[in-house]
């Protein structure tokens, strides 16, 4: 029996097939490399291929006997989702309907999602719970929202789903040889890398006059190998009869703009040069999540805290200061 891990070459989904794989747990991976490394796949088997493409998705089902499923591949970029939308639905709905067409075809009914805590948008109040209103600001966020909802409508197939709503993910493996992407994104602690290598000039901090302790934006910080634990903790969940669930990946903690770059500082002993600009356009005040839900049904809880985050990103940019080869 074997796990697929459909975008198993990207950030996330290679941390968590490289966890479940030094688990013991049979695991292959399906990703078109269109936004993932092959090198970040290493040994593990590796189908190149979309989710979307049935004969091959049916096709490995059947060669690896896979009996679950968790489900990276998806694009992530917010902004292009906004100047793009129709490449965002076709590729993260439609691509995921398609995939669960293939799966339930194929006799498989266990899957794990990767949604987002942007499902909630702008919550009125943080830390933020699984039962607060979905207000999605942008097609990436809507296109999360919708497959938890064709997920949930699943359950009349057979299909039992975690839907994972994850906080912002960061940090790397603990080798420094597995990492995130620092040249495209505009997340956090890539940008904090890039500006301490020197491919940006400087860290812009849009606003400190949000009403937070040090009037910065706040949020919740996940290292990538608890994030990957969590989806080992969902998997064994389903495969013990769980029914679906939805759920908060974070720590519970909020962290400011301020207080990580304070860290990054302390941790390398190097300086993060910074200005204060504007605010930016609906970037909340403070988004942190409730992890109560998660600890009591998964047993799971975040292990490591922002310095190892910092850390381990720091040493994996030291090793990889170009990231993986094309
Ligand atoms: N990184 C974060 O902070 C974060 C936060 C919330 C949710 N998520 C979600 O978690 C998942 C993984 O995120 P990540 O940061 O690892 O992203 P990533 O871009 O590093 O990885 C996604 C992988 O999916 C592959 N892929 C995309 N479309 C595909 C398709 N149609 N068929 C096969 N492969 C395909 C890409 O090539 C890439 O390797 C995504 O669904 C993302 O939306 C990420």
């Amino acid at each position: 029996m074997t796990i697929l891990v459909t975008g198993g070459a990207g950030y996330i989904g290679s941390h968590t097939a490289h966890l479940l794989a030094e688990l013991g747990r049979d695991v292959v991976v399906l990703d078109t490399l269109e936004r993932g490394y092959r090198d970040a796949v290493g040994d593990l088997d590796l189908v190149i291929g979309d989710i979307a493409d049935d004969r091959v998705v049916a096709k490995t089902c059947r060669k690896y006997d896979v009996d679950s499923v968790i489900h990276f591949a998806a694009y992530k970029a917010v902004g292009e989702s906004v100047s793009q939308p129709l490449k965002y639905y076709k590729n993260n709905v439609s691509g995921t309907i398609a995939l669960v067409e293939t799966l339930i075809a194929n006799g498989v009914n266990r899957i794990v999602f990767s949604s987002s805590a942007a499902v909630y948008g702008t919550p009125d109040s943080s830390p933020v719970n699984e039962d607060a209103p979905l207000r999605p600001q942008s097609p990436y966020a809507q296109s999360k929202a919708d497959v938890e909802h064709f997920l949930r409508s699943c359950d009349a197939t057979g299909l039992r789903s975690v839907c994972l709503r994850y906080f912002n993910a960061a940090g790397a493996h603990d080798s420094g040889d597995l990492g995130e992407d620092f040249s495209l994104t505009t997340n956090l602690v890539p940008v904090v890398m890039r500006v301490l290598f020197g491919s940006q000039a400087r860290l812009d901090i849009f606003g400190d006059d949000y009403p937070t302790p040090d009037g910065t934006c706040v949020r919740d910080y996940v290292h990538v190998a608890d994030l990957a634990d969590a989806h080992v903790k969902a998997l064994d969940y389903l495969a013990t009869g769980g029914t679906s669930l939805v759920c908060n990946v974070g720590t519970g903690q909020g962290t400011s703009v301020r207080q990580l770059v304070e860290v990054t500082e302390s941790v390398t002993s190097r300086s993060v040069p910074h200005a204060i600009g504007p605010r930016r356009a609906g970037d909340p005040a403070s988004v942190y999540a409730d992890p109560t839900l998660i600890r009591a049904v998964l047993g799971w809880r975040a292990t490591r805290d922002l310095r190892e985050i910092i850390t381990s990103a720091y040493r994996w940019h030291q090793r990889h200061p170009d990231g993986f080869k094309r």
